[in-house]
Formats: C-alpha cells, structure tokens, sequence
C-alpha cells in the first residue's frame, strides 16, 4: 500500500496505514535481529539543509539496522547546493544513486518539490515551519505506548506552536481520532497558525487556548513541549523576550496528573528544567528510541520489502 510514495505530511497517510507502520515498528521492537537484513543491497540518501542530530541519526541508523547502507550531507556548504544547483537537479541526481531519499530544508515546500522529480520515494525531515511526518510517527508511537491509543486523550501543546513544525503535524494528525481535545498554550506571539486552526474547525475538533500552562496542566494526559524556534524569528530582540516563557519545573509538573506523559521533540533549550528528568512522567528519551523503530518501519515499507521469513 505505501510502497513507492513520498511523505511530505501527516496527511499522505491514512490512519490505517499509520497503524500499520505503528504495529510494525512495535513488532520490530519485541525482535529488532529479525529485521536486521531486509533491506540489503537498499540505500537512503539523507539530505539535511538545515542542522539535525536525531532525525538524521534517527534515519541513518534505522536504515543500517536494516542491514541497508546510507549516503549524504548534514552540511549544504558540501554539496553542490554551494555551487547553486536546483532542487529539482539535485532530486533527479540523487535519485540515481539511492532507492529513499530523506530531506531537511528551512524552505516550505521544497519535500514536495523533490518528491516530482526524485524518481523514488521522498520523506519530508522537516520543511520550515511547515510540516515533519516522522517525528508525528514518532509521537504516535509513543502516546499509543504509553496511553494505549489516541481517542479520548486531552493533549497541551506548549511553546511555540506558531513556528513548531513538529506540533503542525502532531495536532493536524491526531485531530483525525476521535473525541481527541487540544490545549494549545504558548504567548500570544506564537500561537497556531490558521491552516492549523481551519483544519480542526472544519472537523469540528475541540480546542482552547491558553497563555497560562500552569491554569491546565491538571487535565492534561500528554503535555508536549517545545522549544521557541530562533532559526525562524526575523528579530533576535523578539526571539530572546519569548523563548523563556515558559519552564516546565517539578513544581509545575507537580500539578499534573500522575498519568500525565511529558513529551518533547528534541532539543531542549530551556523549556523543562533537567530536576523532571528522573520523573517517570518525562518520556522525551524514549520517544528519541521510538523514533528509530518508526523510520525503521516506514522504510520497510516505502520499500516494499517483506516481513522476514525467518
Ligand atoms: C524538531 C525539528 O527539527 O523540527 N527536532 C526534531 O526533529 N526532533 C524540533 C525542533 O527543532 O525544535
């Protein structure tokens, strides 16, 4: 069903391919040696336009666990980006020489783009402000850990949920499920854009919005932090006045439930104070974990390669 189609949104999946994709990387996971060589002789190309630890990472290792091999740049100023090639060239050339192409770039859009002209499957790693599928997947896998599944759940986004692409493709995602309720609490600078706002309104899906995380941190099940994104703000003055908005402290998460998951994209500037790290509440390393299943279970798939026989 997935094989040979790009990711460039939440939205190019339906929710039972997600489950899909979910329920492998949980059969991964109980047996990870099963997997280690279904994707032999494949290679992924990971283009990263803009810095990354975990994604990258994230896609590298679930490729080589694989048993596949990995090509690419963390760093445009070594490519031929430099020298001032197209997008659409550098998809047609890179395509040549890989069966997945992976891409990060500070410009919305430019996943999609790459996609037209790739000739194999494209996987968006974050375009801008715009949008970032596999960490959605990310994020899936762990609230279903976690809370069994997604319908019911009241979900705080907090921070900056104007420029957080992440948050973009988590709330448009599990908007999809139903009975599913969303706090999103940040200043009134970075609060969610419409094309967010106009999908949840068009599907009747129940939101509200706060300045003040410590007013519901006590209904939350998931509380999702995120960093104030500096890259993106047209004013160090303005970036530097929000991005210590907000904290989350063990008093603070003293007030949530004990069910409460805390989770967060990565990285972490200054927005959960590291006393909370011990608290079995704080899922963020973990997520980073499920992460690499996730990728490890959509390339399988966007391959089109079998469960092991063995
Ligand atoms: C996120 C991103 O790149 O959007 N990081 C990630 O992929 N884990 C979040 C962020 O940079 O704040």
């Amino acid at each position: 069903m997935l094989k040979d189609k790009s990711l460039i949104a939440p939205s190019d999946l339906t929710l039972d391919e997600i489950e899909e994709l979910l329920v492998l990387a949980e059969r991964i996971i109980q047996n990870p040696a099963r997997y280690a060589s279904v994707c032999r002789g494949k290679i992924l190309a990971s283009l990263f336009y803009e810095p990354s630890t975990r994604t990258k990472f994230s896609f590298d290792a679930a490729m080589l666990r694989l048993g596949g091999s990995t090509l690419g740049f963390s760093d445009p100023s070594t490519s031929s980006a430099a020298k001032g090639e197209t997008i659409a060239d550098s998809a047609r050339t890179v395509g040549q020489y890989s069966d997945l192409i992976v891409v990060r770039h500070p410009k919305e859009g430019t996943a999609k783009l790459m996609s037209r002209y790739a000739g194999c499957p494209v996987v968006n790693a974050g375009d801008g402000g715009h949008h970032h599928p596999t960490q959605t997947l990310t994020d899936l896998l762990t609230i279903r850990h976690y809370k069994g599944g997604f319908e019911g759940l009241t979900v705080g986004v907090c921070g900056d949920l104007k420029f957080g692409r992440t948050i973009h493709s988590l709330t448009t995602c599990l908007a999809r499920y139903s009975n599913v309720r969303f706090l999103f609490i940040s200043p009134e600078e970075l609060s969610m854009p419409a094309f967010v706002k106009e999908e949840l309104d068009a599907n009747s899906v129940s939101y509200e919005e706060t300045t003040s995380l410590e007013s519901c941190i006590g209904r939350l099940d998931v509380l999702y932090m995120s960093r104030v994104q500096r890259e993106r703000f047209i004013s160090e003055e303005e970036y530097l006045r929000l991005k210590d908005y907000f904290i989350l402290t063990q008093e603070k998460l003293n007030q949530a439930k004990a069910d409460t998951i805390v989770m967060h994209p990565l990285p972490r500037i200054n927005e959960i104070a590291t006393e909370i790290d011990g608290d079995p509440r704080a899922v963020y390393f973990d997520q980073v974990k499920f992460g690499m299943y996730v990728r490890m279970a959509l390339i399988m798939k966007l391959l089109g390669m079998p469960e092991p026989q063995n």
